[in-house]
């Protein structure tokens, strides 16, 4: 009730109490005279007339202006941002009234302009296909956008304020990609599953964002997610064709080697077939020794498609070239020999020992001079050249690498040839080459961390060059326990 009287009112009350309890105070020890009671009188009088007075200026001229101003404030909180005050008068409530009225003009096209950029978030939030699912600190589905609707047939009435486990297929999956947000705030297309209304599990790609407040507190997640599962139909679809034709083309290179084969043991049978018929011994000999060779090549082909399905884990020892080299030496020099062509071995002095698997490296150097040996024999040599095949060993420059190198001045290649020679079952020899070597060899030098360089000429020869490094930690190489090593 006090509360409501205006000030100046309480100071004009308590100014005539403390006169009025000065005179009764006077009055009752009798030492008041009438000069002092006129005069305290008079005082009482003048200050209750001001106040009067004061107050009635205040009612008839600041009084309506601060109504005005009160009424305006309240329509403003109503969001009623249209609302003006007049501003023609010329004193300070005028002013006041124009700031009022610029405030209120502001206010308005902020309000006009965060109702415009909300409505288009929203927009975009509808029209993506995409699905977007905000869930709040309890892991309650905040809101739920209508691509998320559409890809998991819940209206979004039916999942707000629902856990958001529900539309998880494993709900532990999104707790995996929660702790991967400790790391940042946002995990980007992490693959997980959902579980539409229906029970239908579809593949998505989800990034997921921490939604914090301005002053840093958690407050909930954001989460665009992809629907993949189309995609992943197409990649599987993909990647089961590619491996039926991968398959397929294995097949018909297999074909194509047995057949071969199996044509020069038919040739050679049918020899064999007439010379016993014909009691020609020459002829049975030759043929028997034809069926021989097919039988041969078809052990070859067994051979070599083992080695070509082999998973190759190098095991890595220093080992001395020299000893691999002298090696194949001993086994091609006479079979060279017998076709007339000379073989070289050069192997650098004091070359260290290289970190290699042995075996594997027998077995590269075996196939691609026994190919330099083929080039040799394919060729038809003038009188001036003689066939010839030189094997070297070194260090490479800066001794990273060591280099060992097969040179042939035999038929060589055209460009075409040289580059199909890695292809599995890629041959020029017909019926005597299976032409998985190279394929092979070159896998063999991939798992050492090796490189091949081929340089060829038709009709002048070939080198190859096979690089392997020479900084390998042998402690700190995984090395296999030796069951895959080519010489098992
Ligand atoms: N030194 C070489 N000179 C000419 N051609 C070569 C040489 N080495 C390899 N080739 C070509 O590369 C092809 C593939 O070789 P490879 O994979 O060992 O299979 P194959 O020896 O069974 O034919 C050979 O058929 C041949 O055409
Ligand atoms: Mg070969």
């Amino acid at each position: 009730m006090l509360k409501r009287v205006p000030f100046y009112w309480k100071l004009t009350i308590a100014f005539a109490f403390v006169i009025m309890l000065i005179l009764m105070i006077d009055i009752s020890l009798e030492r008041i005279s009438e000069v002092k009671l006129r005069f305290f009188l008079i005082i009482a009088v003048t200050v209750i007339l001001s106040s009067i007075s004061a107050w009635m200026i205040v009612r008839l001229t600041v009084r309506p202006s601060l109504s005005k101003l009160a009424q305006g404030m309240d329509k403003l909180a109503k969001k009623r941002f249209d609302v003006r005050l007049n501003e023609n008068d010329k004193d300070e409530f005028g002013h006041i009234f124009s700031s009022f009225n610029v405030m209120a003009v502001l206010i308005s096209s902020y309000q006009t302009e965060l109702v415009r950029a909300k409505d288009f978030l929203n927009s975009i939030l509808e029209s993506t296909a995409d699905i977007i699912i905000s869930v709040n600190a309890r892991k309650e589905i905040l809101t739920f956008n209508s691509g998320a609707e559409k890809a998991l047939g819940y209206m979004r009435e039916e999942v707000i304020g629902k856990p958001i486990e529900m539309i998880f297929a494993d709900p532990e999956e999104r707790e995996v990609a929660i702790k991967r947000l400790k790391y940042g705030d946002n995990v980007v297309n992490f693959e997980t599953k959902f579980l539409t209304k229906s029970g239908e599990v579809k593949d998505v790609l989800l990034t997921l964002t921490l939604m914090r407040h301005a002053e840093g507190t958690f407050v909930g997640t954001f989460g665009i997610s992809k629907d993949i599962t189309e995609m992943k139909r197409l990649q599987n679809q993909l990647i089961q064709s590619q491996r039926l034709s991968a398959i397929g083309e294995v097949f018909i290179g297999i074909q194509h080697s047995m057949k071969n084969m199996l044509n020069t043991c038919k040739g050679g049978a049918y020899m064999v077939r007439t010379g016993l018929a014909k009691d020609k011994r020459e002829m049975f000999e030759e043929g028997w020794e034809i069926v021989q060779i097919g039988i041969d090549r078809m052990s070859d082909l067994s051979k070599d498609l083992l080695k070509y399905v082999k998973d190759w884990k190098p095991k890595l020892e220093p080992v001395d070239l020299s000893k691999v080299l002298s090696d194949i030496d001993t086994e091609i020099r006479k079979s060279a020999k017998d076709k007339g062509i000379e073989f070289h071995l050069d192997i650098a002095k004091e070359l260290p020992e290289i970190p290699c698997d042995a075996p594997m490296i027998h077995s590269v150097m075996m196939d691609i001079v026994s190919n330099a040996v083929d080039a040799c024999f394919w060729k038809d040599y003038s009188d001036l050249e003689k066939p010839n095949v030189c094997v070297k060993a070194y260090l490479r420059n800066g001794r990273d690498k060591a280099v060992l190198e097969v040179a042939d001045n035999g038929c060589g290649m055209t460009e075409e040839v040289k580059k199909k020679i890695f292809t599995p079952f890629f041959s020029t020899k017909s019926k005597a080459g299976t032409g998985l070597g190279l394929s092979i060899t070159s896998r063999m030098i991939e798992v050492h961390n090796g490189n091949i360089d081929v340089e060829s000429e038709p009709d002048m020869g070939t080198v190859f060059r096979i690089m392997l490094p020479m900084n390998v930690n042998l402690k700190n190489k995984e090395i296999s326990d030796g069951k895959e090593s080519a010489g098992n």
